[in-house]
């Protein structure tokens, strides 16, 4: 579903996120917290676990990108650069439509964000504190690189912060201007200004690729964490 021009219509309340997508935004906020508090208190083993509980959400957002609901899959944000300028003009001219999901540029944002964590994720794999702890391919690699890597790991959640703080500021913008986004990615409803068709994945669906990607990742990186830890 492309955006299209503004009207006049009456609000029309609209179901635009599917629970997978508000589950994955919200447990990814939540794990992010955790790792971030796990990390400055030296727990991590809970800090690997929270990681790998992480691994499987975005493993799942990007599948669901591919085959999931209409708004959730990346075909239907992610946008030629020809748009998203095409879009900021509009902005500066205070005439861009009210997005059905993510507009073109948060689209942008969104994949942005989406690659930041899972660079995180893959550097945390190869990292060490020097003391206890190493990722699971710490070994696979020379002591420069896992160092490297390591540095990498600590400086790329610094970006990740600076990213989420536009995010959330881009948020609070469209607030001002009437469009509530929060209330949106809690209850999957939206105002909009026009009637739209949208399609939904069954839950079904997502209920078993979540499980498909959860059996493996728990079995070899949770669960040998977790034996430590008991
Ligand atoms: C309190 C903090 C946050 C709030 C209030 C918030 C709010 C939102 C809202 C309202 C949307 C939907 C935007 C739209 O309608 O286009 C969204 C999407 C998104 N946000 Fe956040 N966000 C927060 C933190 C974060 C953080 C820390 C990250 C990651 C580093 C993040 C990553 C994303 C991603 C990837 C999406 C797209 C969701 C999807 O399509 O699966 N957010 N956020
Ligand atoms: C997206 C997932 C992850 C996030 C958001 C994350 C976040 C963080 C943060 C914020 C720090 C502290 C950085 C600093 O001191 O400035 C840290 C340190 C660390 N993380 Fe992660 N991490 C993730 C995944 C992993 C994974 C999978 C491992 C594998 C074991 C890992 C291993 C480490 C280690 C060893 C350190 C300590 C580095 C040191 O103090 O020298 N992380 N992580």
């Amino acid at each position: 579903m492309q955006p299209s021009s503004k009207s006049t219509q009456l609000p029309i309340k609209t179901k635009v996120w599917d629970i997978p997508t508000r589950v994955f935004h919200w447990g990814m906020l939540c794990l992010l917290a955790a790792l971030y508090w796990t990390a400055s208190e030296g727990e991590m083993e809970w800090h690997q676990i929270c990681a790998y509980g992480l691994m499987v959400l975005l493993a799942f957002r990007i599948i669901w990108g591919i085959i999931g609901s209409e708004t959730a899959q990346f075909k239907h944000f992610v946008h030629s650069p020809k748009v998203v300028f095409n879009y900021a003009k509009q902005v500066k001219n205070k005439q861009a439509p009210i997005a059905v999901g993510h507009n073109p540029l948060g689209g942008y944002m969104v994949v942005a964000l989406i690659t930041l964590v899972c660079l995180q994720l893959i550097s945390g794999l190869f990292a060490t504190d020097d003391i206890f702890t190493e990722g699971p391919l710490y070994a696979s690699v020379s002591s420069e690189v896992s160092s490297w890597l390591t540095w990498l790991h600590k400086k790329n959640f610094d970006l990740i912060l600076v990213l989420s703080a536009v995010h959330v500021l881009a948020v609070i913008v469209h607030r001002f201007k009437g469009e509530k986004l929060v209330a949106a990615m809690v209850t999957g409803y939206k105002q909009l200004d026009r009637h739209v068709e949208l399609s939904f994945r069954s839950l079904v669906i997502a209920i078993i690729v979540f499980v498909t990607l959860a059996i493996p990742i728990t079995t070899w990186l949770i669960l040998p964490v977790w034996q430590q830890l008991i």
